[in-house]
């Protein structure tokens, strides 16, 4: 069982296993470390951070639903500056990929930070978050443009030799045409999904749930459609794909990867059960023993 050969490759690195933590569900990463050695995990994805600190949304910012939870955390965040200074020095000692997650509310606001993170040591990669208000554009979304998230990530793709994912919202029609779209515009890989904006009714106060009313979804409650989406993605770009959306044991990773996700993200299972990470590895690697296949590689795609 040790023999299988679990490495994948992203854009410009080389994770050990496909098994990455989600954004905003692993916080920094050190709140994990009593579960377990954060550097098994393939690679860690902190907190989303944008340029200035952001507060957040109104409290309450966490609904739990049937099958899964409402968020409208409002990427609440320290900001560049704050990041580098306090919570960058922790992974020095992690053997693991850490990937970025950013965003801005402009393209000249993505596209400074992804410079600014270019010459930072200790990062493999970004992974830049499209599902944000363009202010300049009257809060077009521009995960939900495919002209604007391929004018995005072509820009973005100027200011950083790091490995580029795109991270895809789900809130479109067509999420084949946004990957494309991006993955034209110069991205590495794609990650999906993020969250579904949905809302959760209080026939009590007659008021919202979430202090914001709307908010995502995220959770088993999303999964096949994350895995649709997934296979409709993989069916449209020839770059990997990193698979999530209520992935809460390593059956439900599988399932991704055999729709063609060549990696995957745990993003609320984090929050249930903090070690389905590692769990998920082990997981993973019984089946392959089990089916006699030595490499992950391999299984990526062979749905159908
Ligand atoms: C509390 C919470 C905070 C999140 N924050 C971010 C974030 O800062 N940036 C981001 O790209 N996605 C964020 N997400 C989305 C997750 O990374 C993931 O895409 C989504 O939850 C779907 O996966 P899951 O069903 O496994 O949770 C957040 C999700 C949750 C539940």
């Amino acid at each position: 069982m040790e023999d299988c050969d679990l490495t994948v490759r992203i854009g410009r690195m080389n994770l050990k296993n496909p098994v990455v933590v989600s954004s905003g569900t692993f916080g920094f990463g050190e709140e994990f470390e009593d579960f377990f050695d954060l550097s098994r995990l393939g690679a860690i994805i902190p907190k989303g951070i944008s340029l200035k600190p952001m507060a957040g949304n109104p409290p309450p910012r966490i609904f739990e639903t049937e099958g899964g939870i409402l968020n409208s955390i409002g990427l609440q965040n320290p900001g560049f500056r704050e990041f580098i200074k306090s919570k960058l020095p922790y992974y020095k000692n992690l053997k693991t990929h850490l990937i970025i997650n950013f965003f801005g509310n402009t393209q000249k606001e993505y596209v400074e930070l992804a410079r600014r993170f270019d010459d930072v040591a200790g990062i493999s990669g970004l992974e830049m978050n499209i599902s944000c208000p363009n202010v300049k554009r009257g809060g077009i979304v521009f995960g939900t443009d495919p002209q604007m998230a391929y004018r995005l990530v072509q820009a973005v793709r100027k200011a950083t030799a790091l490995t580029l994912i795109v991270k895809l919202s789900p809130n479109v029609t067509d999420i084949a045409l946004m990957a494309k779209s991006v993955e034209e515009g110069g991205a590495d890989a794609v990650s999906l999904v993020n969250t579904f904006r949905a809302m959760a009714v209080n026939i009590h106060t007659k008021k919202p749930e979430l202090g914001n009313t709307i908010g995502g979804l995220s959770g088993p409650a999303i999964k096949p459609i994350a895995l649709r989406m997934v296979w409709e993605v993989g069916q449209a770009v020839n770059i990997p794909i990193i698979g999530m959306g209520g992935i809460m044991n390593a059956t439900d990773a599988i399932e991704f990867i055999l729709v063609g996700a060549s990696a995957i993200q745990i993003g609320t299972a984090n929050l249930i059960n903090p070690k389905t990470g590692i769990e998920v590895i082990h997981g993973i690697k019984k089946y392959l023993a089990q089916n006699k296949i030595d490499r992950i590689q391999k299984l990526v795609g062979t749905f159908g």
